[in-house]
């Protein structure tokens, strides 16, 4: 996998550049976008351009993955993006594509986002995040290639530093994802990394053979996936 790395103070406009060049090809396209520390310079750039009258235009947005019930609905992934960046940006709630996050019934809301997902167009540009043990998502390791969105039961480091990134006010411990096999099917990937603290795993997630193990380095097998690295994250 091709990995082009920037300088810190370059990431957020860097990714941006990513979202601009699809949209210039296909002004209603579908992004899909996590939460997390690592988008945080690419929605404040984008914020800062929509400020000097940029327009996200027909933009739609898909998200990648929210917890399963637990989280009261003000603090969870979907409001913190609304905040951060649709909101901002004045992209409506009718263009995005919400992954279920309630247990009655996921199963079947699970197949229907693929259908949505499908019906939508698919997805362009697909910018995950790079998670402390190699997860995608919150595909944690032992995830198939051809994994589908589906509800997903957190390591218990995983469920400890989302607690900490929600300031404790929620512990939550499963989650839904899109699958490696739904993530994969996007027609371009930008895996997003940046900060010392990734450095070891997104060497292994470049150099290991592709496994359940390490579900980042799945993306080796898509068709067209890059990433986007800060210095600190090549460098350790
Ligand atoms: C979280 C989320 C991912 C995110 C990743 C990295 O658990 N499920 O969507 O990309 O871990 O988070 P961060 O960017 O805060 O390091």
């Amino acid at each position: 996998m091709q990995v082009d790395i920037v300088e810190p103070v370059e990431f957020g406009r860097a990714c941006a550049e990513f979202i601009e060049e699809v949209l210039q090809r296909r002004p209603d396209a579908l992004i899909g976008l996590p939460t997390g520390n690592t988008p945080l310079p690419l929605y404040a750039e984008l914020r800062a351009r929509a400020q000097r009258g940029w327009s996200a235009g027909r933009m739609r947005v898909v998200m990648i993955d929210d917890y399963l019930d637990v989280v009261p609905d003000e603090i969870g992934p979907y409001p913190w993006l609304r905040r951060e960046l649709l909101d901002p940006l004045r992209i409506a709630a009718d263009r995005v594509l919400r992954i279920p996050n309630r247990e009655a019934g996921i199963e079947a809301a699970c197949a229907a986002f693929e259908r949505d997902l499908a019906a939508w167009g698919g997805c362009d540009l697909l910018l995950p995040g790079l998670g402390w043990n190699g997860h995608i998502g919150f595909n944690e390791p032992d995830a198939a290639i051809d994994s589908r969105t589906r509800v997903v039961k957190l390591t218990e480091t995983t469920a400890d530093l989302n607690a900490l990134y929600w300031g404790g006010r929620a512990h939550p411990n499963r989650a839904v994802t899109m699958g490696i096999g739904t993530m994969l099917e996007a027609r371009d990937i930008r895996l997003m990394v940046r900060g010392r603290g990734k450095a070891e795993v997104l060497r292994r997630a470049l150099r290991e053979p592709p496994s359940p193990a390490m579900p980042a380095s799945w993306l080796q097998r898509a068709h067209s996936a890059r990433v986007l690295a800060d210095v600190n994250a090549v460098q350790g």
